[in-house]
């Protein structure tokens, strides 16, 4: 994926041109990864174009940034209403975006509070993470040899830049072997997540996830998915699991906001159920993309239109009050 080069980027509440947005190479985030981020999707739907969960997304954000002692001026609805901003300033029907917070321009050293926290949104446009063949066919993946963090040392529920030192290890490792993605274990040996994606299970018709504490990113498409495996009648267990289970699976598949749901044929070059998409990630695939296409009821209330200067449509404000 290569940037258009084009638009507005959102800069401390300034919308400013693409070429414009730039910081100083002496600024913190450079030298020490003080960021934390998101990453969300803008779907375009027969309703207009619509933000999948932007309240979590942006919540998740300001929690990220509080486990890093950063403060910032904007609260929940600020946030949320600088990225419908963002996304109209561009007249982008779907886009993929990007807002961060990061230590700016000030003095050079390992405190991080010498440093203004400064924000931006970016926006771009972002087709399927691993490839369209990949939603029906399933990916190739391996067990990494790099686990993820340990428990207390960087913290896995922020969705910190410094994070994405492990997952890039775990990617290139991957990609370099052969691979599409990489699952990484907890220090414990258990099955924690892939590069950029949480991973679900599926054995003799229930799913099985790993739980937070074991060094996994509070994903949102996986808490989406286990809302919507309920929905479907399925059985969904958060619990440790073991990596051998990984290849007696009868189906494993990818979450997140980049991958959706993308199934796994392959795990260490050991062919996963019968190798291709299984029955249940269909189904679960199905009704996942029929919520983000705006193709089904927005049952949970997990739609923002843009249209909508940041309100939530009526409808689906009263169908989120009748089912949660
Ligand atoms: C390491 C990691 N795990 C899991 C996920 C999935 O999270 P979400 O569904 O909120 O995108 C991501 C996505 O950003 C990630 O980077």
């Amino acid at each position: 994926m290569s940037f258009s080069g084009t638009g507005k980027i959102w800069m401390n509440g300034k919308l400013i041109d693409w070429k414009d947005a730039t910081i100083h190479v002496a600024s913190h985030v450079v030298h020490y990864g003080s960021a934390v981020f998101e990453g969300a999707r803008c779907y375009a739907t027969p309703k207009g174009s619509a933000c999948f969960r932007l309240d979590a997304h942006m919540t998740r954000l300001m929690q990220s940034a509080k486990i890093y002692r950063m403060e910032y001026p904007l609260d929940l609805a600020g946030w949320q209403n600088a990225v419908l901003d963002t996304i109209r300033a561009n007249r982008m029907a779907a886009c993929y975006i990007r807002p961060i917070l990061y230590r700016g321009y000030g003095a050079l050293g390992v405190n991080p509070h010498t440093c203004p926290v400064d924000a931006a949104i970016v926006l771009w446009e972002w087709g399927t993470y691993l490839g369209q063949d990949a939603l029906e066919q399933g990916v190739d993946a391996r067990v990494a040899s790099w686990a993820r963090m340990a428990p207390n040392t960087l913290p896995a529920l922020a969705k910190s830049a410094a994070n994405y030192a492990n997952s890039g290890l775990i990617k290139m490792e991957a990609l370099a072997d052969g691979y599409s993605e990489g699952i990484a274990l907890d220090v414990a040996g258990n099955v924690s997540e892939g590069s950029g994606q949480n991973v679900f299970i599926v054995r003799n018709g229930t799913l099985y996830t790993p739980p937070l504490a074991a060094s996994i990113l509070g994903g949102i498409t996986r808490d989406s998915i286990i809302t919507l495996a309920g929905d479907l009648g399925y059985a969904v267990v958060e619990a440790d699991i073991p990596r051998e289970a990984l290849y007696i699976a009868d189906e494993v598949f990818f979450v997140g906001t980049a991958a959706e749901v993308t199934p796994v044929r392959s795990i260490d070059k050991i062919t996963i159920g019968n190798g291709r998409r299984g029955p249940i990630t269909e189904a679960i695939q199905r009704a996942f993309f029929a919520v983000i296409n705006g193709d089904a009821p927005d049952r949970h209330g997990w739609l923002t239109y843009v249209g909508g200067a940041g309100e939530k449509t009526e409808e689906s404000r009263k169908t989120a009050v009748g089912t949660r």
